[in-house]
């Protein structure tokens, strides 16, 4: 069985990272078009690499839950009976790696990496960015910033997720309000291309009507027991 999974911040809400569209979530505390945007880091790079920078040190005060070590039993199960789960995630978080999950593809960057615009240069990086910051291999100041996707770039390795979105016999959905595309796309191509869906999340989101099935509750909760009703029932047939 080929499963796609996508997942968004709810996955992590109960790692204490926060999500962005809920009551209190990052974008009703801070604007996004003056944190997340090429224009804003152009013009105010000192205020988005503070945000960033308190992100990142959340981060690594974090800890991966239940539904990130659920998802990481179920590509190790799948793979040993010939299937595949191939695990996209919107987050920039390394939550499922550290929860064991051995392929993650993050479509919206990752925080725990800083690229250089001057060389394009990508690296781990788990201190404090700044503008003075020089970057490791081509010394250039001013360079670096979070290897993340921000509004109105192109998120990451769109043709290897089509590809796995289309192949797919389950398209699941995890802790994501289906807010932005193109992520929030992917259960109408799925859905055309004759593939079963299911959404995982708290409450309903605005696409809910679009998957064939939802299962509310806390993903630290909802997530082990889908997986775990997946894993018997494929073990059973
Ligand atoms: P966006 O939400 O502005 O829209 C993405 C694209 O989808 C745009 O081309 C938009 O025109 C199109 N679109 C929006 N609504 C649509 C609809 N209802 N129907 C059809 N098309 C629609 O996102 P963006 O500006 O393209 O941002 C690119 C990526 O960067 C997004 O996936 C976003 O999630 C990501 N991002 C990441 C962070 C972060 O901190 N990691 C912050 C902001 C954005
Ligand atoms: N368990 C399951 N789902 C949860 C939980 C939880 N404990 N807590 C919150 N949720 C759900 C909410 O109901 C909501 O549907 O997680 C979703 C979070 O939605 P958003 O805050 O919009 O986060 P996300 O969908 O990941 O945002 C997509 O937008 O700003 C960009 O790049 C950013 O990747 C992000 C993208």
């Amino acid at each position: 069985m080929k499963i796609f999974a996508l997942t968004g911040a709810g996955a992590s809400a109960e790692s204490g990272l926060g999500t962005f569209r809920d009551k209190d979530g990052l974008w009703s505390r801070f604007d996004p078009m003056k944190l997340a945007t090429p224009e804003a880091f152009a013009h105010n790079p000192d205020e988005v690499h503070a945000f960033y920078n308190m992100r990142r040190q959340n981060l690594l005060s974090a800890e991966p839950n239940a539904a990130h070590r659920a998802l990481a039993r179920l590509e190790g199960s799948l793979t040993e009976r010939g299937g595949s789960l191939f695990l996209c995630t919107q987050n920039i978080d390394d939550l499922h790696e550290r929860a064991g999950s051995q392929r993650v593809v993050h479509m919206h960057g990752e925080l725990l990496k800083a690229r250089c615009t001057a060389c394009g240069g990508t690296m781990s990086w788990h201190e404090d960015l700044s503008v003075e910051v020089p970057c490791p291999s081509c010394r250039c100041s001013g360079g670096l910033r979070p290897h993340v996707v921000w509004f109105g770039e192109m998120p990451l390795e769109m043709d290897a997720i089509y590809d796995a979105l289309l192949g797919a016999d389950l398209f699941v959905a995890i802790g994501t309000s289906g807010s932005v595309y193109p992520a929030a796309g992917f259960v109408s191509e799925a859905r055309g291309h004759g593939i079963r869906t299911c959404e995982i999340n708290l409450e309903p989101s605005d696409n809910a009507r679009q998957f064939d099935e939802g299962r509310y509750g806390p993903a630290s909760e909802v997530v082990p027991a889908w997986v775990e009703q997946l894993l018997s029932s494929r073990s059973s047939s």
